[in-house]
């Protein structure tokens, strides 16, 4: 039976390690040699990843690929992505070189407003609360000059700061919702540390207002936080060429296949079963190249998911038409990223991320990432209305499948070959597999 302990996070990582391969695993040494093949032998490093979040006890790698031959606004980009899934890599590396010979990715940045909110209870007139916020507003800012300095020296800081009055949805509860430009960083900090300051000023002024009476002065602050729903952080991504020009041979015409691909993104506009499946592999593109970048694929996953639901239904994140001959798929989405700051200082794989990617500005990165979701989900499209997801699929699982099976190199040559002209299946694979081994 497993045990509580109290102070672990004070014990060494190797008794750290002790503990969890003593409490928990039958072959202690097997579990702890597992553990230790994923420390970095470089000491420095290993710390540097150790000292990211509390109680580490090794690494967790997933493999960083990259998909080149990305054209966005007729530059030339590598995009790297950091992901498990088998496929992802593949298709959007696919799309890439498909929209290349069409004239690439066109994308605009449309906005880059960030939200903050002090959520509070006061129990008073309203009208009262409106003077005090009115009089204490240049305070508020003022009172956090030392920490938007810095910011606001390169163009960001506080934009507005809004009283809302949100007592319909709950008694007495009203809001500082904030809006603020963060430029190159995600901002996180630094919008949480207004927030919190907001709040304390808030607070003591209160105590301070004379139209107040006593009860109005015991203003509660509930909490202080920014908000991941950024739909005034947002980023277009488009791409078209003539429909004809759609088709790659002659198994289909261009018309039908756009017809196909409209049909497909209408389902996914109005069928949230489908529109879920549909913006999840928009997510694949999308959080590959977060990660890869050092950004928090959490906040972008959440802001997304919202804005695909903001007018009232889980809806699809991307479109397409067909104008005068003209096909156009093109997605607007909401990105919160940064290219200072958090990770993308210390972490030495997300520096180099950030160097293929020509060192973007967090603008050019949200342009970056909303095309790798876009690519991706026309490659998802394009499979699903053509030859079916899974022969792609099962291709790119292949090596898992022979991997699990401990396939040797020359085993996996032969069988690679042997499935370009063959169903992949679990089953197809292990028989081929038995019948080399015979
Ligand atoms: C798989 O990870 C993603 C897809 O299911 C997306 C889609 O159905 O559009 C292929």
């Amino acid at each position: 039976m497993s045990k509580s302990i109290a102070g672990f996070s004070k014990l060494s990582k190797s008794k750290k390690i002790d503990w969890i391969v003593d409490t928990y695993f039958l072959n202690a040494e097997n579990a702890k040699g597992i553990l230790k093949q994923y420390w970095n032998n470089n000491d420095k490093l290993q710390q540097l990843h150790d000292e990211f979040i509390e109680n580490t006890i090794t690494n967790y790698y997933l493999p960083l690929g990259v998909a080149p031959n990305f054209l966005i606004n007729d530059r030339l980009y590598t995009i790297p992505m950091a992901i498990e899934e088998s496929s992802v890599v593949a298709a959007a590396s696919k799309a890439a070189k498909f929209w290349l010979e069409r004239g690439g990715f066109k994308t605009k940045v449309i906005s880059t407003t960030k939200i903050g909110q002090v959520h509070f209870i006061y129990k008073g007139d309203f009208k009262k609360l409106k003077q005090f916020f009115s009089q204490v507003k240049p305070k508020l800012i003022e009172d956090t000059e030392a920490i938007t300095k810095n910011m606001r020296k390169r163009g960001g800081g506080i934009l507005d700061i809004e009283l809302r009055d949100k007592t319909s949805d709950i008694d007495s509860y009203y809001q500082l919702h904030t809006a603020f430009e963060t430029l190159d960083a995600m901002g996180a900090n630094f919008i949480n540390s207004c927030l919190e300051q907001f709040a304390k000023t808030f607070k003591n002024e209160a105590l301070l207002f004379e139209l107040f009476s006593e009860r109005e002065k015991e203003i509660d602050i509930v909490m202080s936080i920014l908000s991941n729903y950024v739909p005034d952080c947002l980023v277009r991504a488009e791409v078209s060429c003539h429909v004809e020009d759609l088709s790659e041979d002659n198994t289909i015409s261009g018309k039908a296949l756009a017809n196909k691909f409209i049909q497909a993104v209408n389902i996914a506009e109005v069928e949230p079963y489908r529109a879920v499946t549909h913006n999840k592999g928009i997510m694949n593109g999308i959080d590959a190249v977060v990660l890869a970048t050092g950004n928090d694929f959490r906040a972008v996953e959440a802001g997304v998911h919202a804005y695909a639901s903001r007018h009232g239904s889980y809806s699809s994140l991307t479109h397409a038409k067909v104008k005068d001959g003209v096909f156009t798929f093109w997605m607007e989405i909401p990105l919160a990223l940064g290219t200072v700051g958090g990770l993308t200082g210390l972490h030495p794989l997300v520096k180099l991320a950030l160097e293929l990617l020509h060192n973007p500005s967090a603008k050019e990165l949200m342009q970056i990432v909303a095309v790798a979701g876009l690519a991706q989900n026309f490659a998802a499209l394009r499979s699903l209305t053509t030859t079916g997801i899974q022969q792609g699929h099962m291709k790119m699982h292949l090596m898992n499948i022979l991997n699990q099976m401990e396939a040797n190199d020359a085993e996996k040559q032969t069988l690679t070959e042997h499935f370009k002209t063959n169903t992949v299946t679990h089953s197809a694979v292990t028989k081929a597999l038995n019948k080399l081994r015979v």
